[in-house]
């Protein structure tokens, strides 16, 4: 892939709110999907409930299909940017998440020190569910080579497909988003930042890390 890669993913996700009332009986709400042959694309709904459990089962139901059964999910993106979102599209017991496991080893989702321990979990979990065939997404930044690295060799070993997710969501997005966060939670400003200039880095590298599948979200802003 190169920097005039397509827009691949999608899915776009919008704060399901109410966007527009066309009339008193047809609402339609403030999501959509960019799939081309999406019969639901531009979607209205009667009922704010109706549009969003729909919408919620909609993006499930894509998500699913994006990539083979079996694939390890990569996203690679800094702290704001849209992961855990994209991550939450998916059944819960797909998704390996370092920040729920360092929560579960010191009860704090933020605590750095439970890295290590977390990250022990998280080389068991993979694995374990490559093996079995179950498709997986890794919700961490996944910024730094040397951890894509081991996540490719996981799903090798396996002889599993495994994809990358860049997310390419603007800086300024980013560290609102960030700062918007509790403070036990926020990735300081001088890290964000780092993080984002290894995410546009890795853009270059994926191709030859041995990613079998690579898709951009975002990069409007880029
Ligand atoms: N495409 C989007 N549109 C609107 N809000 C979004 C979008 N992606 C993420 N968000 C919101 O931005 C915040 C940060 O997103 P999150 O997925 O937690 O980032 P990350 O996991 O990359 O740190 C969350 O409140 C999330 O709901
Ligand atoms: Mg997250």
């Amino acid at each position: 892939m190169t920097g005039t890669a397509p827009f691949h993913i999608t899915i776009q996700h919008r704060t399901p709110t109410p966007a527009t009332i066309t009339s008193p009986r047809h609402e339609t709400f403030g999501w959509h999907c960019s799939a081309q042959d999406c019969p639901k694309r531009r979607a209205g709904y009667g009922h704010q409930d109706a549009s969003l459990e729909d919408a919620a089962d909609h993006e499930r139901r894509q998500a699913t299909a994006l990539f083979t059964p079996g694939t390890l999910v990569v996203p690679v993106g800094p702290g704001g940017s849209g992961k855990s979102r994209f991550a939450a599209m998916f059944p819960s017991s797909w998704v390996v998440c370092l920040d729920e496991l360092r929560e579960r080893v010191s009860g704090d989702a933020g605590d750095q020190s439970a890295t290590p321990e977390a990250a022990a979990l998280q080389d068991l979990l993979v694995p374990a569910r490559l093996k079995r065939g179950l498709t997986t997404v890794v919700d961490s930044t996944n910024v730094e080579a040397r951890v894509r690295l081991g996540l490719v060799d996981h799903a090798r070993q396996h002889g599993q497909p495994v994809a990358a997710v860049v997310f390419l969501t603007g800086l300024d997005t980013c560290l609102a988003r960030n700062n918007r966060r509790p403070a036990g939670r926020r990735v300081p400003s001088p890290v964000l930042r780092w993080q984002r200039e290894q995410t546009l880095a890795a853009v270059s590298l994926l191709p030859h890390e041995g990613f079998t599948d690579i898709r951009t979200v975002g990069g409007e802003q880029l």
